[in-house]
């Protein structure tokens, strides 16, 4: 990892290290976010690894659930709303200024429904992953789940990305499948579909915490996961 990376931040004392700081940037539900603080907050990430810490909570809707789970946690949250900063443009400074401030080591997208942008993404080059409902690069998007159905595709999953500059598009860390089965709707796909992202999510997360995630060599698009 890039920056601060795997390796979490220094406290200051030689050899101790300090926690492995998540920023979580949620619009929704939250369910994912749940999972994280549930699995991962304030343990750490491995045998002699460091405590994963979620350190903010940026929501960009004021009514998401996933802020009142991160209070419930006693997790600091932020809502950057485009009504409150006036502009779209505000809204996303004020979201990179709110991350940055956080110190993140890894920004994760858990049902953040916006593209970030190129300027964010420069900012935490390697540093941020997105959650993603399908077995991408199939079926990119918000509709992912009843694309997937609607196509006729007898398996599909989860996909945990590297978040580059375009739509779902980023380097690949983690897929899982999961099994269309006759008589499947939307709500029962996505049932089960969420049922293994709140698995893969955090194991991913502990994966990249323990440096066992390597970004891509320039120019391809391979990650390397021991
Ligand atoms: C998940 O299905 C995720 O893959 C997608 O948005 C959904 C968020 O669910 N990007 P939740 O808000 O974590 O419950």
């Amino acid at each position: 990892m890039g920056g601060g990376g795997a390796a979490g931040r220094g406290s200051g004392a030689p050899g101790v290290r300090g926690p492995f700081r998540l920023v979580v940037l949620a619009s929704g539900n939250g369910s994912n976010l749940q999972a994280i603080i549930d699995q991962l907050h304030g343990r750490p990430a491995g045998a002699g690894g460091p405590v994963i810490q979620v350190a903010l909570v940026v929501s960009d809707q004021p009514g998401a659930r996933a802020l009142d789970r991160a209070k419930q946690a006693g997790v600091p949250t932020e809502v950057c709303a485009v009504a409150s900063s006036g502009t779209r443009e505000s809204q996303e400074g004020a979201i990179l200024e709110a991350v940055r401030k956080a110190a993140p080591d890894l920004v994760v997208l858990a049902g953040y429904m916006r593209i970030v942008p190129p300027e964010f993404v420069r900012a935490f080059r390697w540093r941020i992953i997105n959650l993603h409902p399908a077995l991408l690069p199939a079926f990119p998007g918000t509709t992912s789940i009843k694309d997937a159905l609607e196509h006729g595709v007898k398996i599909t999953g989860v996909t945990v990305h590297f978040v580059d500059e375009g739509l779902d598009s980023g380097p690949i860390i983690a897929q899982e499948a999961v099994r269309v089965v006759p008589g499947d709707t939307a709500e029962t796909l996505a049932e089960r579909i969420h049922a293994v992202e709140h698995e893969l999510l955090p194991a991913t997360i502990r994966k990249i915490a323990i440096g066992k995630v390597k970004p891509p060599l320039p120019g391809e698009r391979v990650v390397q996961v021991d």
